[in-house]
């Protein structure tokens, strides 16, 4: 998760550029850049490390410029240095990047195939390429544009200079967020409205596939289908800035949608994308580790869960999870060599912290998934496993669940590395293969429209069951504290095959049943398990892939989400059930950030 700003001013952009990247210095900080048009060419100024390094070669060699770019790097391809930070530049482009090119590799080869050459280890260069090609082809800048966009698999967020054009930034979002501000004959683009929000209060939110082009007076938009649109302008205050909703209604809403880039962020602290090494922060060596128990409450004891399916199944690791608030007065027997992960979104929950507390106590190491670094839980364990998710203002937890999911799970393919029991090969295939999540979490999120259909019929339900096996076990678990939590719907989360040992006599016509199964070896038994439902006149919300959709049994509504590895399913299936929950609640006219009797962080028992 990277900053970018880019301005099309009247005067001087330097400390402008300056100033808007350390308001986003808190979404990456490993290297900055900046780049400005002056006498009609595009120059770059980049340091590795903090932004003081890049304001150290910005007094050695200002930037003469009003129209220009910046960017503040969290290092996914190629390691945080000068050569690799951005702005990235190929012949007439200039381009700073938030996001990861899935295809980066293929498309690069393709390019180096037509004579292009490459400076750095990054995706973002093979983009500024991309457009160049395009624009050498004698396309003007925004055909260009979108051409190269047409070309990219991935979640991204880009911002572009083109030599010889004085005044016009271009910047395009699918899966990561951009903004646009409008000011006083100057214009802006913004990864958020905090970046702009120095300079103006005036900004319209980018919508999936979106992209832009601003001069000094206007920004023209376009959809991804390339029609011209308009998007809402609206008055942000810039103290409001930084929680603010966006587009969106709720806080919840936006968090949603914030999940693309809460995972891509998450995973960047675990995978190296350039050599597929997947390693646990903090130098824990997990071949040493004979046994995992994970603690928590609520919403993360169930990534812990999911966790914990990953931790046996890949690394052939034990692990277990319990709620905190019963393992930390059980008494329970730890063996040596047993690392305790402690999973929280806040890192001050009392009983998880309580949990962890008498581990370490135990004289074992400790580890802290934690999304807020400077927390008790964060300072308290051996090492910290950070999330990235950015601060999570509902008090229903989505983007922080998700965070959490992607972190176990890489955790779980570093220990498999490290125990052995998969080779370098396996390790890189499946790193491969979590760089997909945040376009795929993003593409669940576009399920938006059929989900909220279904809220009218859901949120008449007295009661509402879900299903899930496996991993999606879990997932049934959270999707029904999601929707108790906020829609005050009493619901039940069960593994699909325990629903004959009893759960099944609750199934009548009134009883809608929500079951989650995307295609993977156990669809045929959760297929069975519908059935069942069926013939007892259980209505069934099916939310599976295509393939799984084509075995819907007969009047159950199919929410149809992406195909994907079941090693994904956790992330990609997180989306649709926490908008079902969002618009059931919605649709009862609840406070659906601020639900009754809850409270964000529980730092009491
Ligand atoms: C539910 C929810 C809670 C939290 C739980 C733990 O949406 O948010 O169940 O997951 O209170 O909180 P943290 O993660 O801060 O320890």
């Amino acid at each position: 998760m990277c900053g970018i700003i880019g301005i099309v001013g009247t005067h001087s952009v330097q400390e402008r550029l300056i100033d808007s990247l350390k308001r986003l210095e808190y979404r990456g900080y490993d290297s900055a850049g900046v780049a400005g048009v002056t006498d009609g060419r595009v120059v770059r100024r980049r340091a590795a490390g903090k932004i003081r390094a890049l304001e150290d070669v910005l007094a050695e060699s200002p930037l003469e410029a009003t129209v220009g770019i910046g960017h503040t790097r969290w290092a996914t391809h190629g390691a945080p240095t000068t050569r690799n930070a951005h702005p990235q530049e190929a012949g007439r482009v200039t381009l700073v990047h938030n996001g990861i090119i899935e295809n980066y590799a293929e498309l690069r080869e393709a390019l180096k195939a037509r004579g292009r050459t490459f400076e750095s280890d990054t995706d973002t260069e093979v983009i500024a390429s991309l457009i160049d090609f395009e624009l050498s082809s004698g396309k003007p800048p925004l055909e260009a544009l979108k051409a190269a966009l047409d070309q990219l698999t991935g979640a991204y967020a880009i911002g572009v200079l083109i030599d010889g054009e004085d005044s016009l930034v271009m910047g395009a979002r699918k899966g990561s967020p951009l903004v646009v501000g409008y000011g006083d004959g100057e214009m802006f683009i913004g990864s958020d409205a905090l970046a702009v929000g120095p300079f103006t209060s005036r900004i319209a939110y980018l919508e999936e596939g979106d992209y832009v082009a601003i001069d000094h007076n206007q920004a023209q938009i376009f959809n991804e289908a390339g029609h011209r649109v308009e998007r809402d302008v609206r008055q942000v205050p810039a103290s409001a800035a930084l929680v603010e909703k966006g587009n969106y209604r709720h806080f919840m809403e936006k968090e949603i949608h914030d999940q693309p880039d809460a995972c891509q962020h998450t995973l960047s602290a675990y995978i190296d994308p350039t050599t597929g090494k997947v390693t646990a922060p903090g130098g824990v060596d997990l071949a040493a580790v004979t046994r995992i128990q994970i603690v928590a409450c609520g919403t993360a004891s169930y990534a812990g869960a999911i966790g914990r399916y990953l931790f046996e199944s890949l690394a052939g690791l034990p692990c277990d999870v319990e709620v905190a608030s019963e393992f930390r007065y059980r008494q329970p027997a730890m063996t040596p060599g047993t690392l305790a992960i402690a999973v929280s979104q806040s890192g001050e929950t009392a009983d998880t912290l309580a949990a962890l507390r008498w581990c370490k106590a135990q004289g074992l190491m400790t580890a802290a998934v934690v999304n807020v670094h400077e927390s008790t839980m964060a300072r308290e364990a051996d090492v910290l496993f950070p999330t990235h998710a950015g601060p999570e203002i509902g008090v229903a937890s989505t983007k922080a669940f998700t965070s959490q999911v992607a972190a176990l799970i890489a955790l779980a393919v570093a220990a498999a590395a490290a125990r052995g029991r998969i080779d370098a090969v396996e390790e890189a295939r499946i790193s491969k293969l979590l760089m997909e999540a945040p376009r795929l979490i993003a593409e669940a999120t576009q399920l938006e429209d059929d989900i909220r259909a279904l809220a009218p019929d859901l949120a008449r339900a007295r009661d509402i069951l879900y299903l899930g096996r496996g991993a999606m076990y879990p997932l049934a678990l959270e999707g029904a504290l999601k929707l108790k939590e906020i829609s005050y719907i009493h619901a039940e989360g069960y593994a699909a095959g325990e629903l004959k040992h009893g759960p099944i006599a609750l199934i009548e016509e009134a009883t809608p049943v929500i079951v989650i199964a995307p295609t993977d070896p156990l669809f045929e038994k959760t297929l069975s398990n519908m059935s069942e439902v069926a013939a007892r006149g259980g209505p069934i919300v099916l939310i599976t892939d295509a393939q799984g959709a084509r075995h819907a049994p007969p009047g159950a509504r199919v929410i149809v989400g992406p195909s994907c590895d079941p090693l994904l399913a956790p992330l990609v299936y997180a989306p649709p059930i926490q908008l079902l929950a969002y618009y059931v609640a919605v649709q009862k006219g609840a406070d659906v950030d601020q639900p009754r009797n809850l409270a964000k962080s529980v730092t009491v028992e």
